[in-house]
């Protein structure tokens, strides 16, 4: 076989075969497709999409490239969940010991931040100690006795992906979503869960900015489970305002604590609750009625808070680093930006909150940036809701003031104060499961 006549006959608009597939991604893993024929199809694919019986083979030979995950050793059903990726989303954290508390279990790898939008694994971090880079032995065990273990993503889960991945990074071939959907699950099927829960954002500040391409890319993704075997169901939800109020690492930590104790924004509280009664009924624990109620006395009774407690001791995590961050990092600097006349909260583009809390520190600008875990931004009033003049509008923190300019300047044209109150948006928008 020659990568000349596969990339001809995907440049023609045909799909490509089994054994075509299987032949680029062994070359691709073993390193004899030069870069820039693999751009090439890359390219082809983008221009011309992809069948859904070869997006299915595609994401298989990707989820098999590299190393598999075996699970079996964790009791019961596993659920998988997985984040395309939005501002101030901290799921994850709060699922896990919702979940654990009412018998389920969360094992779980996890990335870090990309871009504008942060990632679970820099947010645990951010609490001293916290390991994140359990060994199998580890993971399953804090699987079976805590009910949740969430670590980084290996180097060689999806190996295909991490080189496909970085080639799209600079071609411009990121916005495809056949490649989008066998690059996110590629990793999920890789990773050993018997089911796969989705939640797809949409809005400003996601990758789909709008609900017609969240549903084409949910419906991909559904769809590659089903042909691989694995119950996939996706949520769309709004992402056209950051989660919760909280972007920044250490910041978002601890509003998940809150929001674990039953103090938590109302939109985070809603997502994690629908998440988890989701992921238990899928797991099998339950009706879906009775599953969301058995989370909700989860945090209302503190079992959950309690399970967190556990969960972030038995990864090492120091939990005073929430109470009392100045104990364990340099204290930062606070800037509060205010309303300059009275109306109502209004989110432009949720894409600058992220962006404003990577110029203050929170995320990576360049692959070798460390992160500051105490900086970001904390929203002080709920998009849509009142606000007089003078009136807090946002915390930034940050290490120093040129850091604070920079983010404010960003936050200042991702918020406005509208004369009057924007429309309510709902925060979950579909529902994508197979036929
Ligand atoms: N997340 C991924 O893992 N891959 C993509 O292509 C986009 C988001």
């Amino acid at each position: 076989m020659r990568m000349y006549d596969i990339l001809e006959h995907k440049a023609a608009g045909r799909c490509l075969t089994e054994a075509e597939i299987a032949w680029f991604m062994d070359g691709l893993c073993a390193g004899s497709i030069p870069d820039y024929q693999t751009s090439a199809l890359l390219m082809a694919i983008f221009l011309n999409g992809m069948s859904e019986d070869e997006l299915a083979c595609w994401t298989d030979a990707m989820a098999r490239s590299g190393d598999t995950v075996d699970l079996s050793a964790i009791a019961g059903v596993k659920v998988d969940k997985h984040s395309t990726g939005g501002i101030g989303d901290k799921t994850t954290v709060i699922l896990g010991p919702i979940l654990a508390a009412c018998g389920g279990k969360l094992a779980k790898m996890s990335g870090r931040g990309l871009g504008f939008s942060g990632g679970t694994i820099d947010k645990l971090e951010s609490l001293p100690g916290f390991r994140t880079g359990l060994d199998e032995a580890e993971f399953v065990r804090l699987a079976n006795t805590v009910g949740v273990a969430v670590t980084g993503q290996t180097a060689r889960v999806a190996l295909a992906d991490k080189k496909l991945y970085a080639l799209r990074d600079v071609t411009a071939t990121v916005n495809s979503i056949p490649l989008i959907a066998s690059s996110i699950m590629s990793k999920k099927l890789a990773s050993g869960s018997d089911k796969i829960l989705l939640d797809v954002k949409v809005g400003t500040g996601a990758f789909m900015r709008t609900a017609e391409d969240g549903r084409a890319l949910a419906r991909a993704m559904v769809d590659i489970g089903r042909r691989n075997g694995k119950e996939t169901v996706a949520v769309l939800t709004n992402m056209n305002r950051p989660l919760g109020r909280a972007v920044g690492n250490l910041l978002e930590m601890q509003e998940a604590y809150e929001t674990l104790r039953g103090r938590g924004p109302a939109d985070l509280t809603e997502l994690c609750l629908w998440l988890s009664a989701k992921m238990l009924a899928m797991a099998g624990l339950g009706t879906p009625e009775d599953c969301r109620a058995r989370a909700e006395a989860a945090v209302e009774n503190g079992a959950a808070a309690e399970k967190f407690r556990q969960w972030i001791a038995a990864q090492g995590g120091d939990l005073r680093a929430l109470e009392a961050p100045a104990d364990f990092y340099p204290e930062p600097l606070c800037r509060v930006v205010r309303a300059e006349a009275g109306g109502f909260l209004a989110v432009r583009s949720a894409e600058d909150i992220g962006k404003a809390s990577v110029a203050l520190g929170a995320g990576r600008q360049t692959k070798e940036d460390a992160i500051d875990y105490t900086a970001g931004l904390v929203l002080a009033a709920s998009p849509g809701e009142p606000v007089a003049a003078g009136q807090p509008l946002c915390r930034l923190y940050a290490a120093d003031e040129a850091r604070l300019d920079e983010g404010e300047a960003l936050l200042r044209e991702a918020l406005a104060v509208e004369p009057e109150a924007p429309p309510a948006e709902p925060l979950i928008l579909d529902v994508v499961e197979a036929p």
